[in-house]
């Protein structure tokens, strides 16, 4: 039998395990290597491919020869929606009418599902949520600054309001990267999650990579796409997810300042955005409780924070 060629993709962003991914000759399917991590990744994929969720089919699982886990799974096509977004740039920095659309019909789908296998909710599960998809021992661990009383108030008013919200199977690390037209790869940080957490955010997050990302969304655009979900919310729990928004930004803030305290000293570029990603915390965190409200759009972008903060050049 014809032996598969696999080709290197990259590695795999945060994983312990040092897994990687990568694409068959004629890419129609994808490899993943890593550890314990990957096959409860399997696992819950297959779950939710059961359930109806928009996800790649898996093909086949196993061990490598040297004890490794790896996960061969179809390929849901060749440009993610951020691939998109990136080619469709026309000189300005606004993203494509057609990629905002294309996001708000994956988002709903993915929303849809979620919402017709929704688990009970409790305050304990919600706060299972903040500290998985916050990775809050992490950060608190790196920050142990942030480790305050008014951060776990905080926490806790974001909890207490989102009481009484369906709990549904989620992804965590939901964005333009990881959703592709026909569904949603990359179930590495999965979890239980408020309805809504994912889906919500994709456009309300481009902000955090500090406007190096290319594009941006327009307000009238964020406007549309939420509309979209918010139909869905709606129809399922009678809520739109509007005024979650602004808890669940909060959990996001803390999920983007994970895992970046450098390691390397010398490395000043990411010293650099560990500062912005903590700068980004403190302004969601100080928005949340002026207001009760947090617009991604008033942060600054990484070279305004550079320059305010008289660092040096990043790459
Ligand atoms: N099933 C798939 N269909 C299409 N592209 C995929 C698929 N799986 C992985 N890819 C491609 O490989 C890249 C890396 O895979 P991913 O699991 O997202 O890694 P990471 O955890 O590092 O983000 C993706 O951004 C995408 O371009
Ligand atoms: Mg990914």
């Amino acid at each position: 039998m014809h032996t598969p060629h696999w080709h290197f993709v990259k590695k795999r962003t945060a994983d312990p395990a040092g897994g990687a991914v990568y694409v068959n000759d004629d890419r129609t399917r994808y490899r993943r290597t890593g550890g314990e991590g990957l096959a409860a990744e399997a696992a819950y994929q297959r779950q939710l491919a059961a359930l109806g969720y928009p996800v790649p089919q898996v093909l086949e699982d196993g061990a490598t020869h040297d004890g490794h886990t790896f996960v061969v799974e179809e390929s849901l096509g060749e440009r993610s929606l951020h691939d998109m977004a990136l080619e469709s740039l026309d000189g300005t920095r606004t993203l494509s009418d057609t990629v905002v659309d294309l996001a708000a019909e994956v988002g709903a789908r993915l929303l849809r599902a979620q919402a017709a296998h929704a688990v009970p909710a409790d305050l304990q599960a919600l706060r299972a949520w903040v500290h998985t998809a916050g990775w809050t021992d992490n950060v608190f661990a790196e920050n142990p600054d942030l480790d305050s009383p008014r951060v776990r108030a905080a926490l806790d008013r974001a909890v207490a309001q989102l009481a009484g919200v369906p709990m549904v199977r989620g992804h965590l690390d939901y964005g333009l990267p990881n959703v592709l037209p026909v569904g949603v790869i990359d179930w590495q940080h999965h979890g239980l999650v408020p309805l809504g957490y994912d889906t919500a955010l994709a456009l309300e997050i481009v902000p955090f990579k500090g406007g190096t990302k290319g594009y941006l969304a327009s307000p009238e655009q964020r406007r549309r796409y939420l509309e979209t979900l918010n139909e869905v919310a709606r129809a399922t729990t009678g809520q739109s997810l509007n005024h979650h928004l602004a808890a669940f930004l909060l959990v996001k803030a803390l999920f983007f300042l994970a895992l970046m305290l450098p390691t390397d000293p010398a490395r000043t570029d990411k010293h650099l955005k560990w500062q912005y990603r903590r700068h980004l915390f403190t302004e969601v965190l100080e928005q949340y409780e002026r207001t009760g409200a947090v617009d991604p759009a008033r942060f600054p972008t990484l070279d305004d924070f550079a320059a305010r903060h008289g660092a040096p050049g990043h790459p």
